[in-house]
């Protein structure tokens, strides 16, 4: 408790021997608390309030005021100025000591404190000196400190506020408006999100923006990457497990799901999730409850869940490798993100964007373009999308002096006849050494090329099926995957 601290006090009364009582009261600690101003009526009150922000700290008030404002109703407007005002309300002996009903209804509308004042023949006291004085301290330290909470929320709000804009969705395709003003709407909600869209398109960032605009926002925001475990690791993630609960268990260990408490989880490439987790996935997002490993009991999170994913769920659900009540559970609400090739006018707008945020990251200035390589550039299909987009300005930005050209473009896009990136071709593989592409994207171009090389050399799909070792369904199924008809 502060003891050193000036208290300002705002006191309401329009009985002039109640003032008096409240200041004899108060007398022992008046170089401290000081009754800045009186007034009879809670119109006054209000007004002198509004006068001057932040000037008082504690309300006294009467709660038989004459007239006008009054009561509940006079704490509430008061709180309405600011909510960090303390109301200490003084009352007539009138009301009953025992009416918690009438405490209850005063606290409820804002009230910090409330006392009955001392019987009128007590000139000297309105009530029990040092309690009276010291719940007038209590109220000024509640103060100080819900003034501390707003300061270090609206910090908070700010560098959240900064988060937001560095990652901004770039765009002004009638999608990308769409997708925003979708993406505001769905945040203040509750429910489970599936995002979709191809490799490359900005999942990721919606789910950031979810989290980040949702009330949510000052707890936990975790990922993860279901396609980046393997099986028996992904569990444990996401659930946890207790100490001793298998050979090996020598801690216990915090899932995900109890991690984010109050926050949002965003399970990426969910639909790489085994079957296993996912029915201990459809229990939490059905009952709140976790399963976690080692334990018989229950252990209850609130986390919202967001799930990306760049596979056709639906079929997954048909060669049933997704279970068909989790796909309906995940997809309450959805949000598609159309391919960048569907919404070309946001392609200048994106270059601009990444431009400026590289030259300035790098340290060089944003280099001139040729109207050839921007056209180029524009007419381009970006089959990896907005991330391609992204690394192919960071390649023009290391590999290029001067105006950037056509011929340049191509070579990074890898697709001029002699790219400066090349390092390794004898196996069909440009490696980029600047820029090294993530195991999935490469495993999968890998396997592409070969299932293709394979079945130009079979006869029939049977017939490479069995080159490659792979029952007939299995191979159709990467086929598809690899997209290759
Ligand atoms: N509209 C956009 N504005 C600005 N940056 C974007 C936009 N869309 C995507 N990006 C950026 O492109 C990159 C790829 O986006 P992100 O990782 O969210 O894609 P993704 O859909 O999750 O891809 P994947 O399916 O490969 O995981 C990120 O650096 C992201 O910030
Ligand atoms: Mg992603």
């Amino acid at each position: 408790m502060q003891f050193n601290q000036k208290i300002n006090i705002l006191l309401i009364e329009d009985e002039e021997y109640d003032v008096k009582r409240v200041q004899k009261t108060i007398a022992p600690l008046s170089d401290q608390i000081r009754i800045k101003k009186i007034v009879a009526d809670g119109q006054s009150a209000l007004e002198a309030l509004k006068k001057s922000p932040n000037y008082f700290d504690v309300v006294i008030m009467d709660y038989q005021l004459l007239g006008g404002i009054t009561g509940e109703n006079l704490i509430r407007k008061i709180k309405e100025v600011d909510a960090t005002l303390q109301i200490i309300v003084i009352t007539k002996m009138t009301v009953n000591i025992t009416d918690f009903d009438f405490a209850n209804r005063l606290i409820e509308a804002g009230a910090m404190w409330y006392c009955t004042k001392y019987p009128g023949d007590i000139e000297d006291f309105i009530y029990q000196p040092t309690d009276f004085i010291l719940s007038i301290l209590n109220a000024f330290e509640k103060r100080r400190l819900l003034k501390k909470e707003q300061s270090s929320k609206r910090k908070l709000e700010q560098s959240i506020e900064e988060l937001l804009q560095q990652k901004a969705l770039i765009g002004e395709s009638e999608a990308m408006r769409a997708l925003r003003s979708k993406i505001a709407k769905i945040a203040q909600q509750e429910a489970t999100v599936l995002i979709l869209g191809e490799s490359g398109t900005g999942k990721e960032l919606v789910a950031t923006h979810l989290h980040y605009l949702s009330r949510r926002r000052f707890e936990k925001f975790l990922t993860i990457n279901c396609g980046s475990l393997p099986h028996d690791l992904i569990e444990s993630e996401l659930f946890g497990f207790e100490k001793g609960s298998f050979t090996g268990a020598v801690e216990k260990k915090i899932g995900l799901f109890e991690a984010a408490n109050q926050g949002t989880l965003f399970l990426d490439e969910i639909g790489e999730l085994p079957i296993s987790a996912q029915v201990k996935l459809l229990r939490v997002l059905q009952d709140g409850e976790i399963d976690k490993i080692g334990r018989t009991d229950k252990v209850k999170v609130d986390v919202r869940v967001v799930a990306a994913t760049n596979k056709d769920l639906i079929s997954a659900v048909q060669q049933k490798t997704f279970r068909e009540d989790l796909f309906y559970r995940l997809n309450v609400i959805n949000l598609y993100i159309p391919p960048l090739r569907e919404r070309k006018e946001d392609i200048p707008l994106l270059l601009e964007h990444f431009f400026k945020h590289f030259a300035h990251t790098m340290g060089v200035d944003v280099p001139q373009i040729s109207s050839s390589a921007m056209d180029y550039l524009q007419g381009f299909d970006w089959p990896g999308n907005v991330r391609q987009l992204q690394n192919v300005v960071q390649r023009l930005l290391y590999n290029v002096d001067g105006m950037i050209d056509v011929s340049d473009v191509k070579d990074s896009l890898g697709l001029a006849p002699k790219s400066r990136a090349a390092v390794d071709s004898e196996n069909g593989f440009e490696w980029d050494p600047i820029h090294i592409t993530p195991w999935r994207e490469i495993e999968r171009a890998f396997r592409k090329k070969y299932f293709e090389f394979v079945r130009k050399r079979a006869a029939s799909d049977a017939q490479a099926a069995r080159l490659l070792g792979l029952a007939p369904p299995n191979f159709h199924r990467m086929c598809k995957e690899l997209e290759l008809k």
